[in-house]
């Protein structure tokens, strides 16, 4: 199977580990909660903890930790600047979400930022009707640093789905798969994802469905409802022999190109051989070109990546054609295209209006629907 990236899978999870010595508590937001989930299970292999001054720049500067290893987003722990002081090198503090202590971070350093820099690093715009830059623009610019010992898993409500890096690796060993496609998504399964699912599956072993369900901007469909909506599609359309659920409780970023090579490095560590990147993946509004997060993995080596990347084409419903296709398989005017997106699945369904079968199957929008309704 696929090495994790950067070689190692972390395990952090230590669940007996007595943190009732230490007094000093920071508190976690939804995000900073399910990065410590992602590291302690190893689904941010290689970090160990949350990124310190070195990496932070190495990886704004040249998408690489210091060490080399690709990385593209920062891992990071903003703390208010009143804190900072009791956070001096090899202090323990608890980490809390909701009053729970979840984990533990050793202190290595505190550093201050320009909060400026790293919304056009990462996101490429300073613009604050960017969610990203939005949330980023209102949390301190003071980040603490530091290994953590994760001693207990957020509820995320998908126990039959929450699976880590390891246990995922092992059902691909059951299934007796050699190569497996990871699909990251924040929306329903609609017809041109599952296009292009399909056609990589033509290709590989296994499909591992990996829907993000962490932290998402408003407007875009609640995960537990999404999961709802793949479990009747998986059932009714998927070869169960061939396809795997698991949800990947990452919080979605929205930066586009360099959303997406994180994307791809961190499912190595679920044992992906290959992922799937197609058009605007991670993207919103019009803030990266249609291709750009493909375009990113030009300044990588195959080997300094590590996993093969399957880009697709934007994919519509063409009437003539009578079937999805892309401009690499459809002669046809675009007046016969029927455009696809999660965006406009969003629209109709706000607006009352059933998408039509070319668009999205029946059983995930009677999914969607009744959802809908009932929230
Ligand atoms: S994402 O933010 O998680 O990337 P989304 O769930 O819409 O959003 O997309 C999941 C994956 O499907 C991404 O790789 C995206 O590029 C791809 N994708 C979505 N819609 C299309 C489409 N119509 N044609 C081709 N690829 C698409």
């Amino acid at each position: 199977m696929i090495e994790p990236h950067g070689g190692t899978l972390i395990n952090r999870y230590r669940p007996e580990y007595d943190y009732s010595s230490i007094s000093i508590e920071v508190a976690l937001d939804a995000v900073s909660l399910s990065d410590l989930y992602c590291i302690g299970i190893g689904a941010f292999s290689p970090l160990l903890g949350f990124m310190g001054r070195e990496d932070y720049v190495s990886v704004l500067d040249s998408m690489t930790l210091k060490d080399g290893t690709v990385w593209s987003l920062p891992i990071v722990l903003p703390v208010s600047s009143e804190r900072r002081k009791e956070l001096t090198e090899g202090t323990k503090v608890k980490l809390a979400y909701d009053g729970q202590v979840y984990g533990v971070l050793e202190v290595e350093e505190t550093f201050e930022v320009d909060l400026d820099r790293e919304a056009i690093a990462v996101y490429k715009t300073n613009d604050q009707n960017h969610p990203g830059v939005s949330r980023l623009m209102k949390q301190s610019n003071v980040y603490v640093s530091g290994p953590i010992t994760l001693t207990k898993f957020p509820d995320l409500q998908f126990l039959d789905y929450q699976l880590t890096p390891s246990e995922v690796r092992s059902k691909i060993k059951e299934f007796g798969w050699n190569t497996v496609v990871g699909f990251q998504t924040r929306n329903p399964v609609h017809r041109a994802h599952e296009y292009i699912q399909k056609c990589a599956l033509e290709m590989v072993d296994g499909l591992l469905l990996h829907p993000l369900v962490g932290e998402t901007k408003q407007g875009d469909i609640p995960a537990d409802l999404r999961m709802k909506s793949y479990e009747v599609l998986l059932k009714k359309y998927y070869p169960n022999n061939r396809t795997l659920l698991s949800c990947f409780p990452a919080a979605m970023r929205y930066a586009g190109p360099k959303e997406a090579v994180f994307h791809a490095i961190v499912r190595k560590n679920y044992g992906c051989s290959h992922f799937i990147v197609g058009r605007d993946h991670a993207g919103v509004g019009d803030y990266y070109g249609t291709y750009e997060a493909q375009e990113i993995f030009s300044n990588f080596s195959k080997e300094d990546i590590g996993i093969q990347l399957l880009f697709f084409e934007h994919a519509f419903y063409c009437k003539t054609c009578s079937a999805i296709a892309t401009y690499k398989t459809c002669p046809h005017d675009d007046h016969e295209k029927l455009i696809l997106s999660g965006t406009k699945v969003r629209e109709m369904l706000r607006k009352g209006i059933t998408p039509p079968a070319e668009f999205s199957r029946r059983e995930v929008i009677e999914v969607l629907i009744k959802g809908m309704k009932d929230s």
